[in-house]
């Protein structure tokens, strides 16, 4: 079973790595880049002082832990709460944590892209929250979100931290906020966060920090491609390579050719080639102001119940429920 699964997998990844070397220009799709060494990297990030999302995120949390699970548990009653893409759940920890110590009713189910993120966060759940009830799942969240339909004998409430949407184009953001919403029933709720606009040189040194770990991190996906694709990218001869554009609000990640050069891809049997300085794009990390938050919510039939935002408003988070006319 778990090979048959591994081997769905892997067959995604040779398509889509495939289809986006083979365009023009050249693509990947930044949701490859978490393997296990690449887990590992984007830990490190959030370290990074530099990279103040996990941080600005985390101030919010425990500012407004209160107000925030007082919200989640409005009708006193029991229910489900769905973490896509939890990673290490340092940020939500302080809500569970508060939640169990003032006796709410509740079950934990954190859902990520990979079985040994989800391993770690249970064991380390068991040891701080041991009374927590916790029901984990492995899936990508785009193909769990289905499922999210079952969960319907109780209240469910949505957690989708981290400003993981700014990975989607906002008509990808859309269409996953519109298919999330129709999972929902009337007294459900989504809580987001949205990284914000702000002076770009913060926005750049965000994702260009000079001890090159995100560098590392953009690289790895062309490291991943050699090792299960068989293929011989010399990561030494590309750059990592940043922009943001502050009127749309979207930072851009590549990786650039330093030279011209021909890649062979033995699993796949096929050649790519590279002329000097040709590039491919890796990430998009969108940056959000209350306009286009707004504008995301309409377009998804979505309504703000109450935002909560840093110190500086670097960062922000949104409660949403359906919108009364869906
Ligand atoms: C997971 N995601 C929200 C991160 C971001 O900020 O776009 C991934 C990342 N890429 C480079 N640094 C962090």
């Amino acid at each position: 079973m778990k090979d048959k699964q591994n081997q769905t997998y892997r067959s995604d990844f040779a398509e889509e790595v495939l289809q986006g070397l083979s365009s023009y220009p050249k693509k990947l799709p930044s949701k490859f880049f978490y393997d296990e060494a690449g887990n590992v990297l984007f830990q490190k990030i959030m370290n990074m002082p530099s990279y103040y999302l996990t941080n600005r995120e985390y101030d919010i949390l425990r500012k407004y832990k209160s107000e925030i699970a007082d919200l989640f548990q409005d009708d006193k009653q029991g229910f489900d709460l769905i973490e896509l893409g939890a990673g290490n759940g340092k940020k939500t920890k302080v809500i569970l944590k508060y939640m169990m110590e003032n006796g709410f009713d509740f079950t934990y189910k954190p859902i990520d892209i990979s079985d040994s993120v989800l391993k770690s966060l249970s064991a380390s759940l068991s040891k701080e929250l041991p009374h927590l009830k916790v029901a984990p799942e492995v899936g990508e969240y785009f193909k769990v979100l289905g499922n999210l339909k079952e969960y319907n004998t109780r209240k469910k409430v949505i957690l989708f931290l981290g400003s993981n949407i700014g990975n989607l184009l906002h008509e990808q953001a859309v269409d996953f906020l519109s298919k999330l919403k129709d999972s929902m029933l009337e007294k459900d709720m989504l809580f987001i966060g949205f990284d914000q606009k702000k002076h770009p040189q913060k926005i750049l040194d965000a994702y260009n920090d000079d001890t090159n770990i995100t560098a590392a991190f953009n690289k790895n996906i062309l490291n991943r491609i050699n090792k299960e694709l068989e293929a011989d990218f010399d990561t030494d001869k590309f750059l990592h390579w940043e922009t943001y554009d502050p009127e749309s609000g979207t930072a851009k990640s590549f990786l650039v050719a330093e030279e011209a050069m021909q890649i062979n891809i033995r699993a796949l049997d096929q050649t790519i080639n590279f002329n000097q300085w040709e590039s491919i794009h890796t990430e998009i990390s969108q940056k959000y102001d209350d306009q286009i938050i707004g504008w995301l919510s309409k377009k998804s039939d979505l309504r703000i119940i109450q935002s909560f935002g840093d110190q500086n408003n670097d960062f922000k988070n949104y409660l949403f429920k359906k919108s009364e006319i869906s």
